[in-house]
Order: C-alpha cells, then structure tokens, then sequence
C-alpha cells in the first residue's frame, strides 16, 4: 500500500477521505484563517483570487479554502487549479465541487494529473494568491531530506504573487514537523522569502535547531458532525484532537509583532501543578518562555478560560512580570490575557 497506490483505487481514495477530509477541512479553515484574521492577508482589490492546490486529493485542502474565502466575506471570483497525480482523486475533487454549488459561488476548478516529485506543471502561470501544500509535501518529496525539501519549496514559491502566500500544512509527526521547520528556516536565512508563521517578525521555528522536547505543531479539539463520529466509529480512532504543523511562506515582509514576552504563541499543554497553570510559549522574539497564572487569583471564569486555552493560540499579555533571566513569565490574572487567535 503505496502513496501512488492509494490513489489508484477508489475504495481506497473513498475510506482516506471519510478519516481524513473532515480533519484536512477543518486544519486548514484553521490555517487559512490565521492568514487573514492575524497576518493580515488581504485578498486583490478586483480580478480573479487564485489558489493552486499541490496534490490536491480529492479536495479537503482546496474546497475547504474556497469556502473559507466566502466565509471571510472575500468576494472576488475564485480560481482553484489542483493538481495530483492521481486522476481519480481529482475526478472526486470535480464532483465535490460541482454538487456542492451553494458552498462556494462564483468558483471554479481546473485539475491537472502531474507527478510534482521532479517539477511543477509547465507553464504554471507565478500569479497565485495561495499555493497550498497541504498534507502532500512529506508524500511528493518522498522523504525528510532538508535540503530537498527546501529545493521544493523555494521552486514552488516562485509562482506566487508578491502579495501571495505559500501554506504548507504537514501531519503533526515529529520528524515530519522538523524537516519542515528547517527547511522553513533554511528558506528564510538563504532567499527573498519571508515566514508569515506560525512564529513572529519573520523568525523560524526555535525547535528546529535545538534538542527541544516540543516540536512545533498545533492540538485543536473540534466536535465533529454526527455523520464524520458514526462513518468512523468502527476505526476506533480519536477523530476530535486535529494535530497538524504549519508554515507560511511569502515574499512581503510580514506584519510586526511585540518583540518579547508579551506576545507568544502557546507551543505545549497547560498542565495545573503546586496551584499554578503553566505552559510553554514561543514570544514575538522567538525565546521560548514558561508562563505561569497562579490559581488562586482565578474564579471559575478564570479556569474556564484556561480550559480553553489549546496549543496554537496566539495571546497577548497587558500585564506581566520576569523572572529567572525572563526565562519565566508570571501573568498576574486571566484579565491580563487577550487572545489573538484564534479570535471570536
Ligand atoms: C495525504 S494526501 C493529501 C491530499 C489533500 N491535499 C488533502 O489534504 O486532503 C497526499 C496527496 O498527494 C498526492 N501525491 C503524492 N505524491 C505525489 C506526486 N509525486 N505528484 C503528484 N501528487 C502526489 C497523492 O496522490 C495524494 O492525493
């Protein structure tokens, strides 16, 4: 049961996609969101927007970012190009797309059966607002060679826009996270690109360079539709935890962030020892910090909010003190805490 094989046959395409496509929709809903809602990507004032999806599948990634785009109110029409090298996923991906009219107005999707392992289609016109990756860069690159990986991306991200953004989202395994993240890393110190996220200022992921215990990947708890719980009852598989890992590449600098301490993305569980919640966070300056909330300055708002603090979201501080060189942070109370993201 090979990568190519899979994709040959349709039971096959048809069992991935009742595990994965809800998991691959709402990952990357998620990811596309952060573009907008916190790196402030803004879509072309007129004209088509552009997406091209690379191995595609039968569509999680792609249709999940057209209704996104609809979602976030961008009205402009939408040009999905997808490309796999499997023609029956993409022959899925058309249907999907076409039965299901009222998800995305104004869309339209074009297919391409291409094996992306040694290039990209000739003549992919460099006009792209996004260029997806997602779950398919691990496959298409068949391996965790960094500097190939790096090769890739850098080629891939020649045919966005100047506005455009490359998203790559890979399985949050481990050694799977760290090629990406050094190969993100080694992009960003060799060429014009710039990393939008999921760190801050452009800087990489501090995990990929160290012997860290964490590897950067993001823990989302989502409730799925009745229909997704019973179709894989009989898997037995947790389907409520999405973990995935994630990089933004783009050629314009990205927005600024506080250098610092006070804005930080949550890189681990909070666990509750000795009366404090604790975590661990990446700052605007790429340290990575413990943050502690003692719990006797909580009510049950307090702890509430804390429960719904997952890895992956982006805090800011108002109030905050340092201790042991900053390498720990004390927030006085969960007023002093505003989510960034996810927002709402
Ligand atoms: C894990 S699936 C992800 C599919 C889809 N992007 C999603 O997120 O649901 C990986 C996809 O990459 C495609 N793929 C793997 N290697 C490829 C290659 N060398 N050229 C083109 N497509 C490839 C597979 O056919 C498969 O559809």
């Amino acid at each position: 049961f090979t990568h190519s094989s899979y994709g040959s046959r349709d039971l096959s395409i048809l069992a991935y996609g009742n595990f994965f496509f809800p998991r691959t929709w709402m990952q990357n809903s998620f990811v596309l969101a952060e573009t907008i809602d916190l790196r402030g990507w803004k879509g072309p004032r007129k004209g088509p927007l552009r997406i091209l999806d690379l191995g595609a599948g039968s569509g999680a990634g792609g249709l999940a970012a057209l209704r996104l785009l609809r979602d976030r109110g961008i009205e402009n029409p939408i040009q999905l190009h997808a490309v796999d090298y499997s023609g029956k996923s993409l022959s899925y991906l058309r249907s999907i797309h076409a039965a299901n009219g009222h998800l995305w107005p104004r869309t339209t999707v074009t297919t391409e059966r291409h094996d992306l392992s040694k290039t990209l289609p000739p003549k992919t016109p460099h006009a792209y607002d996004f260029v997806f990756l997602s779950s398919s860069l691990n496959e298409i690159s068949s391996g965790t060679d960094v500097s190939a990986v790096a090769k890739s991306l850098n080629e891939i991200s020649k045919v966005i826009k100047t506005s455009g953004l490359l998203v790559v989202i890979e399985p949050a395994l481990r050694a799977v996270c760290h090629c990406l993240h050094r190969a993100a890393a080694n992009i960003s110190e060799s060429s014009e690109l710039w990393l939008h996220g999921p760190y801050f200022n452009g800087s990489p992921c501090p995990f990929a360079s160290t012997k860290s215990r964490y590897h950067s990947h993001e823990v989302r708890r989502r409730t799925p539709p009745e229909t997704v719980r019973r179709l894989n009852q009989p898997l037995g598989l947790s389907i409520q935890d999405l973990k995935f890992s994630f990089i933004l590449l783009g050629r314009k600098k990205p927005i600024p962030f506080d250098q610092g301490p006070s804005v930080l993305r949550l890189v681990s569980p909070v666990s509750k020892r000795k009366g404090i919640y604790c975590f661990i966070g990446i700052g605007g300056d790429t340290e990575e910090r413990t943050y502690e909330i003692q719990t006797r300055t909580l009510d049950v708002e307090g702890h509430n909010f804390i429960d719904l603090l997952e890895r992956g979201d982006v805090l800011r501080l108002r109030e905050w003190e340092t201790f042991e060189e900053s390498r720990l942070v004390r927030i006085p109370s969960t007023d002093a805490i505003e989510i960034l993201w996810p927002s709402g």
